[in-house]
Formats: C-alpha cells, structure tokens, sequence
C-alpha cells in the first residue's frame, strides 16, 4: 500500500509540539510528522483555493473542493490525516448544502489510506468513527443526508435555540446542543463541541462564512492551505467565494499569521500557518 501513496517534499518546517504517532507510510506520504501544541483545545482549520484565493467556482454543481483541488492525491492524502488526526471535524450547514454527499471521514477522502488512518486513531486511543459536528443557525438541515447515517460518522449538530426548535423531531438519533438565541458565537459553538466530546484537536473544514467569523472572534488557531496552480477569475455575474467572507478586516486588524510549514505534491503548495492571538 505504502507504495500507491503520494509522498510529499517538505520544503520548510518549523518545530512545534509533540507529534502525533503516524503510521510509517503516513510519515513518508507526509514528508515527515506530524506535530500539534499539546494542552488546550486547538482549532485548525483547512482549505484549498486557486492562486487567486477562491474556494469555490460558485458554479452550480461546481461548487465544491474537488473543482479547485481537481483531486490532487497530495492534498487528498492531506485531508485524510487531519481528519484521522482530528477529534473531531466541525463542518458548516452552507458546506453541506453546497457538498451534499460529504460526510468528513478520512475514508472517503482518500480511501486507499483507509486502513492506515484506522490505525493511526487506534493509536491515540480515538474512536473510529468520526466525530462531524455541523453548524447551523437556522436549524435548516437536510437530515437525511449521508453525514447523518453513515457507519463511519458519530454526527452532532450544534445550532442556536431557534435552530433547535426548528430541528426538533426531526433529529431522531443525532444529538443536537443549542447556544444563543439565534446565531451562536463561533467561541459558543467550539465551547459547545468541546464539552459535547471532550476534544482537543478540532479540524474546522468549515466555508468561509463559519471561518471568517472564527478568525474575528480568535477561535482559529491554525490554517493548514493547499494553493492549486489555477485561477479562477470573478466576474460581476459570478463572484465565487474567496477564502473568507462576507467578513472583512481593518488593515490594522486584520489576522496575522507565522509561516509553519511549507510543503509541495506536484505543481501545488501546502502551506501551514499559526494565527498570532
Ligand atoms: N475549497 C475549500 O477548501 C472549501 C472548504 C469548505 C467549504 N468550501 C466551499 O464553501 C462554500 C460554502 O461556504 P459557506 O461559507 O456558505 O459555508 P459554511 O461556512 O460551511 O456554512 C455557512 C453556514 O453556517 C451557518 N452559520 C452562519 N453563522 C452562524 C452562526 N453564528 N452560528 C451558527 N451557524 C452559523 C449558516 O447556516 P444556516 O443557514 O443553516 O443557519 C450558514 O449558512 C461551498 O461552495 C463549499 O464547497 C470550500
């Protein structure tokens, strides 16, 4: 199996933390270890966007990741550890409404590691299903979707009390934690997850609605940012999304982050920041 996975070349690296135990061909797929601070609950979010900063195309039926990765195997691979990696995964609703299929295991991402990621949670004593928290303040969620069902997710929602009422009946075996009336903080909503699940290591694959409402409250510690070598241009008739809106920073304000990493999987960057507090 080792031999099928990507490998990727470390170009930069800054230490930090305690390593997680990676499987040796997760190592090598890596480039190297894979290393968290220990103690607090730490966010990190990830994303890939094109060389001019978009997410999404915000095409119909082009909306998702895969059409700015186009499934480059690095940054699958990618995917796959820090969801393995994770405690759990927060997700947004408007992500879910846009990738219906998604459930944030690392099986489905990159399902040739699938066994490696299984062994790499057996090793820190995680569960095997993922934990997928999704966020909604509305409560409009389509509950039949996959995430909701899949033996591979242990779901919650987290929502306001409004979003709650909304839900309420219609959830059968999903829990659901409400906070706030009707749009929770983004502090709320991890505070939630954490005593929800006990977690640590919290993987936001949140869009950038949730994730620019994270970096003004300073509940994101981390951006793990794969750019793939296209643009995609904006037009008055198709704006896309950028990788944080409809947020916007004063100059003097806005979110600064350190360079932690730097890696490369064919023509595409891999980059790791840590967000100044
Ligand atoms: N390229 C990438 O790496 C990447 C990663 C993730 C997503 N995406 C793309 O980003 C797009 C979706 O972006 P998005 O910004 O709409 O998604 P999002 O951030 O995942 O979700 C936004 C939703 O979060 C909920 N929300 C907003 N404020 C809230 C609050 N204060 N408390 C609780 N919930 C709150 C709202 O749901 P309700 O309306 O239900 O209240 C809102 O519609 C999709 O096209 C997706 O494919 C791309």
């Amino acid at each position: 199996m080792a031999a099928a996975l990507p490998r990727l070349e470390t170009l930069y690296e800054r230490p930090q933390g305690s390593p997680l135990p990676l499987p040796d061909a997760l190592r090598q797929c890596y480039g190297g270890q894979l290393s968290f601070p220990v103690g607090a609950p730490h966010v990190f979010a990830n994303f890939v966007s094109t060389i001019d900063g978009l997410v999404s195309f915000g095409l119909p039926g082009l909306l998702g990741a895969a059409t700015i990765s186009k499934g480059n195997a690095g940054d699958r691979a990618v995917m796959g550890i820090l969801r393995a990696a994770a405690d759990v995964v927060v997700a947004g609703a408007g992500t879910l409404r846009a990738e219906p299929r998604v459930t944030w295991t690392p099986r489905q991402v990159f399902p040739k590691a699938a066994d490696l990621f299984a062994e790499m949670r057996r090793a820190r004593g995680l569960p095997p299903r993922t934990r997928v928290a999704i966020v909604t303040a509305s409560g409009d969620v389509d509950i039949s979707l996959g995430v909701f069902h899949s033996p591979d997710v242990e779901p919650l929602i987290v929502t306001s009390v409004a979003g709650a009422e909304r839900l309420a009946g219609r959830t059968r075996d999903v829990p659901v934690r409400a906070v706030g009336e009707r749009e929770p903080t983004m502090r709320q909503v991890i505070d939630a997850v954490v005593a929800e699940t006990g977690a640590r290591l919290i993987l936001s694959e949140a869009g950038p609605t949730l994730f620019g409402r994270m970096l003004a409250e300073h509940v994101v510690d981390e951006l793990f940012l794969t750019l793939s070598p296209h643009v995609a241009g904006r037009s008055e008739e198709r704006r896309g999304m950028s990788l944080v809106e409809p947020t916007a920073f004063h100059p003097e304000r806005a979110p600064w982050a350190d360079l932690l990493g730097v890696k490369r999987s064919d023509d595409y960057l891999l980059l790791r920041y840590a967000f100044r507090r």
